[in-house]
């Protein structure tokens, strides 16, 4: 005899509406990312792939509808500064359950509209880092608001920049399996400034180099502070399991005094103040014949962001550029770790990461839609 196992009214009402209409894109963010985005697209779709259209575009100055988006992102891109960014546009722009926004921000007010949307059944992409990775409370109400929407929240291009690291965490842990630490150079921007301090140029310059080729946040702060790092642990960490506070990271900030205290447009100036503290580690390194490195980890002994020396040969010094280098150590993978190595910063890869999530979620969509 079989059993019919019923589901509580309630939860059959609490199930939600799928889409009725195909997938389309709305863009935030028409900078470094978010314009490579917009040319991925458009070359995708070129070599015939079905991408979602563009609905509209938008970043903090005006907003764009998206017929002709690399047109639009011209429009926008030259578009004159506002008083205040620009309030919730999604509202005005008539997001639809099934539509796809794409956060290429790195914008806080941005960040927190996150949950909203997914609760509406609008799904998430993102690389913005202050969703899942700044307040654990605001990463929670993401994962409850995706379940209770029905809908996606996309992070591949937070960590990474797209390499599979975090969808590895993230299957080991739905296979049973328990991480025990995780621990590498998760930042691509510092390896890549790293990897060019050779005392030859300043680091000041160096700095510069990188935020002007688009490898350093919008304020190159944000990665010396080690703060970028503090959010990418805490995305993997969450995605492991452990809810961690981001106070729960002890993290060593490269910044000297004069350039926490520098206001928006002295902080190109006040980078000069890096060179001499960053030519003083460049010699110990070499007196100790080690190389220098930021190295994230968090595991039983808990969680800090350094700037540490490793030897020549250290498995976490390999790899060059803006290589990411990561051990994760499990249950599963408990002599030795499991490591993930490659590029980990930078447009080109992010936004490819960005559009690998639009399209496993519009596939998903389709795949529903013919079922
Ligand atoms: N570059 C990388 O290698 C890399 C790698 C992984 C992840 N990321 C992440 O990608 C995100 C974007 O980085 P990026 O280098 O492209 O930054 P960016 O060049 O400074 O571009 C940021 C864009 O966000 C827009 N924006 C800010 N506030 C907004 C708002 N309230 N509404 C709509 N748009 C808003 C800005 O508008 P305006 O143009 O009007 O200022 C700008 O177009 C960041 O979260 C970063 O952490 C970057």
């Amino acid at each position: 005899m079989s059993t019919v196992v019923r589901l509580p009214a309630g939860s059959r009402l609490r199930r939600p509406p799928q889409p009725t209409s195909a997938p389309r894109l709305a863009l935030l963010g028409t900078g470094t990312v978010g314009s490579a985005f917009v040319a991925r697209c458009d070359a995708l779709r070129r070599r015939g792939v079905a991408v979602p259209p563009f609905a509209w575009l938008a970043n903090s100055r005006a907003v764009a509808a998206g017929d002709d988006a690399p047109a639009a992102l011209r429009r926008l891109r030259g578009a004159a500064p506002q008083q205040a960014p620009l309030p919730p546009w999604a509202e005005r722009e008539g997001l639809r359950r099934g539509d796809i926004v794409v956060d290429a921000t790195a914008s806080d007010l941005v960040a927190g509209w996150h949950s909203e949307w997914l609760l509406r059944g609008i799904h998430v992409v993102t690389a913005n880092k202050l969703a899942a990775g700044a307040d654990l409370v605001r990463a929670q109400a993401i994962t409850h608001a995706a379940r209770d929407g029905g809908a996606c929240h996309g992070d591949s291009a937070t960590v990474g920049a797209g390499l599979p690291l975090l969808r590895a965490v993230r299957a080991l842990v739905a296979g049973g399996d328990r991480i025990r630490s995780v621990e590498g150079v998760l930042s691509g921007s510092l390896a890549w400034l790293f990897a060019h301090h050779d005392g030859s140029r300043p680091f000041s310059a160096l700095v510069r180099t990188a935020r002007d080729g688009g490898l350093t946040e919008p304020d190159p702060r944000v990665d010396l502070s080690g703060e970028d790092v503090r959010r990418k642990l805490l995305i993997l960490a969450r995605a492991a399991g452990l809810p961690l506070e981001a106070r729960d990271v002890a993290v060593e900030s490269l910044l000297p005094p004069a350039l926490v205290a520098a206001a928006g447009d002295a902080v190109d100036a006040a980078l000069d103040a890096l060179d001499a503290p960053m030519q003083a580690r460049l010699s110990a390194a070499r007196a100790a014949a080690a190389s220098l490195h930021v190295v994230g980890s968090f595991g039983d002994d808990g969680a800090n962001v350094a700037l540490r020396l490793l030897p020549a040969g250290h498995v976490l010094a390999a790899g060059a550029g803006t290589d990411n280098r990561v051990a994760v150590h499990s249950c599963r993978y408990d002599e030795r770790p499991l490591f993930v190595q490659g590029p980990g910063a930078g447009a080109g890869v992010t936004a490819a990461a960005l559009l690998d999530d639009v399209l496993a979620i519009a596939g998903g969509a389709a795949l529903r839609a013919s079922a």
